[in-house]
């Protein structure tokens, strides 16, 4: 992204074209969280035996969280004059997060997560970056998102390191 940023008010009329970029940022970053709470469902309920147990209560935690964020990045959209899309406008990209063939394939899920976790990561510095100096309120918000996503990464690779040992 090469246009120049205008300091200021997001919300003027002067800076709608800056503010619609905003808002597309927010739009993908709110279905990256809807179809992880889809993932996150299917990889908490899906598993078999002994050794699944912690990552299905931590997915059953984190599917909570992701839709807190979906709930918030949706009310930025508004916030900002735009529209919450509509689920037509939905198209799935979590490949990774499919179900696996064996459910006991724990492997599998821990990788999916920590995929959908580095997108949300790298999308989510993104719109930082987008922000600086333009939309302290919305980079404010997308910080702390951030942070949650970093923990729930690192969370998994600790599991991921644990199941590999094995
Ligand atoms: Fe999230
Ligand atoms: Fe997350």
């Amino acid at each position: 992204m090469s246009e120049t940023k205008t300091s200021g008010d997001i919300m003027a009329a002067e800076n709608s074209e800056q503010r619609e970029r905003v808002i597309e940022m927010l739009a993908k970053a709110y279905w990256m969280e809807i179809e992880t709470v889809m993932s996150y469902i299917a990889g908490s309920v899906n598993p078999d035996g002994v050794r699944a147990r912690e990552i299905v209560e931590s997915l059953e935690g984190d599917i909570d969280e992701e839709l807190g964020h979906a709930r918030q990045f949706a009310a930025r959209i508004k916030e900002l004059y735009g529209v919450v899309p509509g689920s037509l406008d939905f198209s799935a990209e979590q490949t990774f997060l499919q179900p696996p063939e064996e459910q006991t394939n724990i492997v599998h899920i821990i990788k999916g997560v920590i995929e959908a976790e580095t997108g949300a990561i790298e999308h989510y510095t993104r719109i930082i970056e987008e922000t600086e100096g333009v939309d302290p309120v919305t980079q404010d918000m997308v910080i702390a998102i951030l942070r949650d996503e970093q923990g729930h990464r690192r969370l998994f690779e600790g599991y991921l390191r644990e199941f590999e040992q094995d």
